[in-house]
């Protein structure tokens, strides 16, 4: 196992909060002075009717109360009431601020740290490599970088910077309260430990349900995705009904799960409600006898029952905060696997060769997973520099996978045979250098919604109008784009629905030429063009490659006839090799393919002059 770069839940968040941490440092200090200016104006109003009205001692602190003395005292305030009520308007007016300076700071902190989460996630992910690509389904990622971030941003934002702000606010209280009864205070606060131990309780048990609820989540969201991607097979073979089933199944246990999550957290709330409610009535029960008894004044009585009134959110949302964390736990852990994924990474000092030069793939084997059935077995081929290699195999003989650990989309493990060009391990050289050196049209083009112009420049952005036409006219595709009405402005639907296959093709091909690479492959490039195109589109080619090396996958034989060297490959291994005339020559696949399809096409030309 390689090492983990975030090893703990913390490391991560810590990593994204880089930027955002003043942010909330400032988001928490306005919490605080949010509990500290809430707590004022209850004993403002003790004050008044325990001393302004009733001329009791007064129950301030000392500092106060000479400020107050200095002010005239009691018997002013009785006189000018009005100031009284100015006093609890400021302190309302300087919590109202405190608690919009806090909203802000904490928007501010959570949006800051939400754009980094993405943007990190986004750009980890496009360097994770190809395999774990085809290893994670993509709605699970996109689940993950949607639904987890959100729950990271509300534990963070919202849940964490309430469970300080509630912590503070109980402290303070403890405080205030304890100066006005010490046992009133001691019943109400023997009702906190049930109730946040209950909390507890719960939280341990609901993680493990929302683990379940968001890998479901994943599946459902995978299904859609699926389905949209593949909206034509699905309307070609007519599997509405039965990917609508599949979607309706999955929906259904996804709705169950969340019913029963639900019913228990309706259970976790309304048990809840019973020991707030029976705090509150044991504070008001103990309080009017204490009152009653003259054991306590009643300025101070509804001083205290405010404060005691102002802790029952908190403490229960302290509850809720923990069940929570729960749940954002879990998200960190799924995002720490994105994160902790290695990103493809070359070897130390790693080279930068001339790319111009043979290639020559050694005894090489291949697996997709370890132990299973290999797919590539003791492949051994010199292709010269600048010559034009030609690839003919059937279907899932890995003339694909071939080329694939040629430009490290997959690596060729230790001791499986190695990839050399020009002398040098294809493991030592910089992935990125390769691949910019490597045109490959791969056999499936994927294009971007995007204009047909940007599309072919998409690997070479600075590319000029006339590199695309001339680009375009090489892959036969200028005749084509001259009959759309926006020529190349035409917008490419998403992954090119609007293209037929052969435009397709075409565009992956002129996309390739534009980069105008020191290798170029053509995996099966040429099987949507029409016979006549694709010789066209040969002649044109040959022109223009100059000295670049060129791998020709094909089926049709006439594509790479002329090519310099041809092997066949079946099951994995190069069954033939030679030029044209010596496979024939041979009697082997290679010409029995051969006479078929040239049997077709006498019949398919018959068929023509008819
Ligand atoms: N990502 C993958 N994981 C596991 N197996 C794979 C993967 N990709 C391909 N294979 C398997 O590897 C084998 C070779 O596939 P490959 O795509 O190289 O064949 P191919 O010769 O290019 O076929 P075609 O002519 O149809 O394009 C196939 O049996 C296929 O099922
Ligand atoms: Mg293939």
């Amino acid at each position: 196992m390689p090492e983990q770069k975030f090893k703990t839940k913390a490391s991560l968040l810590l990593y994204f909060l880089k930027g955002a941490k003043r942010w909330f440092a400032l988001a928490v200090f306005f919490a605080a002075m949010v509990s500290v200016t809430d707590l004022i104006n209850p004993k403002i109003i003790g004050y008044t009717i325990d001393t302004i009205l009733n001329g009791l001692p007064s129950s301030l602190p000392a500092f106060v109360n000479v400020r107050l003395e200095e002010l005239g005292g009691a018997a002013f305030f009785r006189d000018h009431l009005v100031y009284v009520a100015i006093a609890v308007l400021i302190v309302a007016l300087l919590s109202a601020f405190c608690r919009f300076m806090f909203r802000l700071c904490n928007s501010i902190a959570a949006e800051t740290l939400v754009q980094r989460m993405r943007n990190n996630l986004f750009d980890h992910i496009l360097r994770l490599p190809f395999k774990w690509h085809s290893e994670n389904r993509t709605g699970d990622i996109i689940q993950r970088c949607t639904s987890d971030v959100e729950q990271i941003k509300m534990f963070l934002a919202e849940q964490l910077v309430m469970l300080i702000r509630s912590i503070m606010l109980i402290l303070l209280a403890l405080v205030f309260m304890s100066s006005i009864s010490g046992p009133l205070t001691a019943l109400s606060f023997s009702f906190i430990p049930i109730i946040i131990g209950y909390s507890f309780y719960f939280h341990r048990k609901i993680g493990a349900q929302f683990r379940i609820v968001d890998e479901e989540e994943g599946k459902l969201s995978s299904i859609a995705q699926e389905n949209l991607t593949g909206v034509r097979v699905v309307r070609a073979f007519g599997r509405e009904k039965y990917e609508r089933e599949r979607f309706e199944k999955q929906n259904h246990y996804y709705t169950d799960l969340w019913i029963r999550l639900l019913q228990l957290m309706a259970a976790f709330w309304s048990t809840g409600d019973i020991f707030s409610y029976g705090q509150y009535l044991a504070v008001i029960l103990f309080g009017s006898y204490l009152c009653v008894t003259n054991q306590l004044t009643a300025g101070n009585y509804i001083a205290f029952v405010s404060y005691n009134t102002m802790l029952t959110w908190p403490v229960r949302g302290l509850g809720r905060v923990i069940a929570n964390m729960s749940k954002a736990g879990i998200s960190v852990d799924r995002l720490r696997y994105i994160m902790n994924s290695e990103e493809e990474k070359d070897v130390p000092n790693a080279v930068t060769p001339d790319m111009h030069a043979d290639i020559n793939f050694d005894h090489v084997s291949f697996a997709y997973e370890n132990g299973s059935a290999e797919i590539l077995n003791d492949i051994s081929l010199t292709v010269k520099a600048g010559s034009t290699v030609g690839i003919l195999g059937g279907t899932g003989s890995g003339k694909s996978t071939l080329m694939y650990l040629l430009d490290k989309l997959y690596d060729v493990p230790e001791g499986c045979g190695t990839i050399t060009v020009g002398g040098v391990d294809i493991r030592t050289i910089k992935t990125s250098w390769l691949r910019q050196n490597i045109g490959m049209v791969l056999q499936e083009p994927y294009l971007f919604s995007r204009t047909l112009s940007e599309n072919i420049r998409i690997a070479r952005q600075s590319s000029d109008m006339k590199d695309v036409r001339n680009a375009a006219h090489i892959a036969s595709l200028d005749d084509a784009i001259d009959h759309f009405s926006e020529g190349y402005d035409t917008y490419v639907g998403e992954r090119g629905v609007t293209l037929s296959g052969g435009q397709k093709q075409r565009t992956a091909i002129a996309q390739m030429l534009i980069r105008k690479p020191p290798v170029m492959i053509f995996d099966d490039s040429l099987s949507a063009v029409d016979a006549e195109t694709d010789a066209k589109i040969r002649a044109a080619l040959k022109e223009n490659v100059g000295d670049a090396t060129v791998i020709l996958i094909a089926h049709r034989i006439t594509t790479l006839m002329n090519a310099d060297q041809i092997i066949v490959m079946d099951q994995g291994r190069i069954v033939e090799r030679g030029d044209h005339e010596k496979l024939l020559a041979q009697n082997g696949i290679y010409r029995r393919i051969y006479d078929l399809q040239m049997q077709q096409s006498n019949i398919e030309e018959e068929v023509d002059h008819e």
